[in-house]
């Protein structure tokens, strides 16, 4: 948890926000994931794991930056910010 917190602010929170809610960075004028809602929440550690590590739109891909440790200590922070 501590090492996923550390994860995100270092590599995510410029776009996502500190608290998750997508109000960091826009790019391009697309809208970061707000991380906190139910339509990022219910999906599955596979499918966001997947979208993390491949990127998706505007959101750059991770996997040469992120070990899949990170990665999954991060999704676990990912998790903790949900309302
Ligand atoms: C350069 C800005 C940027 C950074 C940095 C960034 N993201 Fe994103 N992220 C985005 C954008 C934009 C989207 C929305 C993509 C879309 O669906 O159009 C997104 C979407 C997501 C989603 C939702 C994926 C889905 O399946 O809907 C997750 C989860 C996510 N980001 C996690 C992360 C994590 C974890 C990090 C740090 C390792 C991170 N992001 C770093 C811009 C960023």
């Amino acid at each position: 948890m501590a090492k996923g917190k550390q994860v995100y602010v270092r590599h995510c929170a410029g776009c996502h926000g500190s608290e998750g809610t997508g109000d960091g960075y826009r790019i391009l004028g697309a809208d970061p994931a707000n991380l906190t809602s139910p339509a990022i929440q219910n999906k599955s550690d596979a499918a966001l794991l997947s979208s993390i590590h491949q990127g998706k739109a505007t959101m750059p891909s991770w996997n040469i930056r992120l070990s899949q440790q990170d990665a999954r200590d991060v999704l676990t922070y990912v998790r903790t910010l949900a309302k």
